[in-house]
């Protein structure tokens, strides 16, 4: 193994002084140096990371802690991942999306790159949203929006916009999460002297704001009860639903295709014919593992025992 370049020890030499900002630096130019094609992906969502001077990973402001959660995706798990047909429709659109909000910011003209998925719940919204970070290689940062409500009236629109000025000109996918929570249409069961109407609003003012780069993807079990000026911010509006037995049972495959202990056997068949929620099948195919290696230890200490 080759000693520590320049570069490598100055990280080291910041990290031990305490010296973030600098250490973040010297990073981006290890990464710089790396030629060798090995650890791509990885370098790459640093690379993403590291030059996002406002983003501080590690340390998130006071103001924003328990209001959002920046989660690394770069070990997503995406062989047993499985990408159905609405959801590779979908990656597309998002994707070339970015490239045209890039083209036109040129032109000095914004873009919003906004996806809403609705759906009930288990097949697959929050996990496809880290599925697009970690393919676009860019942060991931997840806002619940039943966490962001606030008795104190006023309050929610202004812990939006502090997320959003925290997150500006990032590029992120900003995952929205039960966005139901806020935006029942206004007008009606809007709560206290509007306050749901009002952020509704401050929602859709801090959509308008978003740059090229930043992706957002809004997701709810209600897409009935939104406001019909906000669901007109989301350029792709797609509805998740649990696979037909086709994609079911491609699914299953995907996810035993590394794993000696399970096989697609009659069980497994006639399982993907059950029109079940992803998350259910995927709790299916756990339990069935679990209950099968269970089965294995146990076995082998019966054995060890009477040795
Ligand atoms: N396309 C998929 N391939 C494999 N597993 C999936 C897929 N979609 C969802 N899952 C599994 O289902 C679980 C629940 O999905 P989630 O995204 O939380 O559902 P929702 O947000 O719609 O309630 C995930 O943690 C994941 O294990
Ligand atoms: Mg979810």
């Amino acid at each position: 193994m080759s000693g520590l370049d320049k570069n490598m020890l100055l990280v080291i030499e910041c990290l031990a002084k305490n010296r973030i900002q600098d250490a973040k630096k010297a990073a981006i130019a290890c990464c710089a140096n790396d030629t060798t094609k090995k650890n791509q992906r990885q370098i790459n969502y640093c690379k993403n990371l590291l030059n996002i001077g406002s983003l501080e990973l590690t340390t998130l402001p006071a103001n924003l802690q328990g209001l959002i959660h920046i989660q690394d995706v770069s070990d997503f798990p995406e062989n047993r991942y499985y990408v159905g047909t609405v959801q590779r429709q979908l990656y597309d659109k998002i994707y070339a999306g970015t490239q045209v909000a890039y083209r036109l910011a040129d032109y000095a003209i914004s873009y919003r790159n906004g996806s809403l998925i609705y759906g009930l719940p288990g097949t697959g919204k929050t996990e496809f949203a880290k599925y697009v970070a970690y393919k676009l290689q860019i942060p991931y940062i997840y806002l619940n929006f039943s966490n962001l409500i606030e008795s104190y009236l006023g309050k929610t629109a202004k812990n939006l916009q502090t997320v959003f000025q925290y997150c500006q000109n990032v590029p992120c996918v900003l995952m929205l999460d039960e966005i139901d929570c806020i935006s029942l249409e206004r007008g009606h069961d809007t709560g206290a002297d509007g306050e749901l109407g009002r952020t509704t609003i401050s929602l859709m003012q801090c959509l308008d704001t978003l740059a090229a780069g930043q992706v957002v993807i809004a997701a709810t079990n209600r897409s009935d009860r939104l406001d019909k000026a906000l669901l007109r911010r989301f350029r792709n509006k797609v509805e998740f639903t649990p696979y037909g037995p086709d994609e079911e049972l491609q699914m299953i495959q995907k996810f035993i295709k590394d794993i000696d202990a399970l096989e697609l056997d009659t069980d497994l068949q006639n399982y993907a014919k059950g029109n079940h929620s992803q998350a259910e099948t995927v709790d299916y195919l756990t339990e069935k593992l679990g209950s099968l290696l269970l089965q294995d230890i146990l076995e082998a200490e019966k054995k060890r025992a009477n040795q």
